[in-house]
């Protein structure tokens, strides 16, 4: 076996894996789950679809989107074996992310989820089922116990995303608030080889269970370079309060060698194609922060533009994701565990993939320490 070891920082630009779940064109600002642009399926399709084309290779027909979602709407309940946990986590962990992550893993065990290697793959689909169905009826629980609310059960007549608000606020959502979740959450389920993603796949390829998968991306996804800016570009345009503003406030803080959250990203080097998409739904659903939010991201992009011109900077997902989250009454701590249930689709569809494809995930690392075998010293 030969050992490449002029890899590029942060594996940026090297492919590692073969995958038809989907993926990212950067110079065109344009990705996709599947053979389908992720933006046109946000628009045409339901949450169920996406999960299930993901899930299946394929977008399914009325009756099978029916039976799906007679199947998965039951696998939303929290064992009763889990609540005194759900109590503890509640108390005791800062933030839902980290008690999402503590009752997976919790929930994973007590369901005796099967190592990935050598499990059926109907197994497998089940768990990743069970995984998706759950999370969010564990967020809401955890967000309403943290705040001394009886958490509410799921109601199986309603969709994903409007059981979803229904289970956090305890009232059915309008459904134009349910509808933008719905598209917020299709837009996030999968994106590329990125950390957590890459994590769940090196996990899956020892052969783990996909509770260990999903755990494992749900650590990866809670640093702030992954997944903490909706709630900070929230905070940024209160910040900034009013549009004329928004230059010298960008130009102080990038003096300061600040970061503007929201803006910016690893991969597109033209308008991330999800924040547009997000831009279209703020404002249709409309208010004086979505205002502001459109007339900051033009003005903050320019002053970035005359900042940093050798470096394309634009509105990412993070930037309107906060503004449609506030817009349909979830609270601020609740972006970053939104944005989380709504992967648990694509970690589950690329560990399905990995699993199938036997062979663990083993790269190398550059050793650069003293030259080895040095004499060990006496003790
Ligand atoms: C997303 C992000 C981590 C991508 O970073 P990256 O591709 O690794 O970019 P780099 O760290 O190589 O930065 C390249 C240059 O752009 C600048 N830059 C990148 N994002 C910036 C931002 N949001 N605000 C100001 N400058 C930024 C860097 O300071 C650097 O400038 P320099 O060359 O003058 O030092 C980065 O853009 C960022 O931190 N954005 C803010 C956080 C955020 O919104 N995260 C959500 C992403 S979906």
């Amino acid at each position: 076996m030969t050992t490449t070891l002029d890899v590029p920082k942060g594996l940026k630009g090297l492919a590692v894996a073969d995958t038809e779940v989907g993926d990212v064109r950067g110079d065109e600002g344009f990705y996709h789950y599947r053979q389908y642009s992720a933006v046109e399926l946000a628009e045409k399709r339901t949450f169920e679809d996406v999960w299930y084309l993901l899930l299946e290779g394929e977008l399914p027909d009325e009756e099978r989107r029916r039976q799906f979602m007679r199947e998965v709407a039951p696998l939303r309940t929290v064992p009763r074996a889990i609540e005194p946990l759900l109590d503890e986590v509640a108390r005791t962990c800062l933030s839902p992310l980290s008690g999402l992550r503590t009752v997976l893993s919790h929930l994973a065990a007590v369901e005796a989820m099967p190592a990935s290697h050598g499990a059926d793959r109907s197994r497998l689909l089940a768990d990743a089922r069970r995984l998706t169905s759950v999370a969010a009826t564990v967020v809401a629980a955890l967000h309403r116990r943290s705040r001394g609310l009886e958490p509410i059960a799921p109601d199986d007549a309603l969709p994903y995303a409007a059981n979803y608000l229904f289970m956090v606020n305890g009232q059915r959502a309008d459904e134009r608030h349910a509808r933008a979740i719905e598209q917020y959450l299709m837009l996030a389920v999968d994106h590329g080889f990125n950390a957590s993603t890459f994590t769940a796949r090196v996990v899956t390829s020892t052969g783990a269970d996909f509770g260990a998968a999903v755990v494992a991306a749900l650590g990866a996804l809670s640093g702030p370079l992954h997944g903490g800016a909706p709630s900070l570009a929230l905070e940024s345009l209160d910040a900034i309060g009013t549009p004329d503003r928004a230059p010298s406030w960008v130009r102080d803080a990038v003096a300061r060698g600040e970061r503007i959250m929201g803006f910016g990203h690893a991969v597109y080097r033209t308008k991330d194609p999800r924040s547009e998409a997000l831009r279209g739904t703020v404002e249709e659903l409309g208010g004086p922060r979505a205002e502001l939010a459109v007339q900051v991201e033009r003005l903050v992009e320019q002053t970035l533009a005359e900042l940093k011109p050798d470096r394309p900077l634009q509105a990412n997902i993070e930037f309107y994701a906060g503004v449609l989250m506030e817009q349909c009454g979830l609270p601020p701590e609740l972006f970053t565990p939104t944005f989380a249930i709504a992967r648990v689709v694509g970690w589950c569809a690329q560990a399905l993939e990995q699993a199938a494809d036997v062979g663990i995930i083993r790269p190398s690392a550059r050793y650069i320490g003293p030259p080895p075998p040095q004499p060990v010293p006496a003790a």
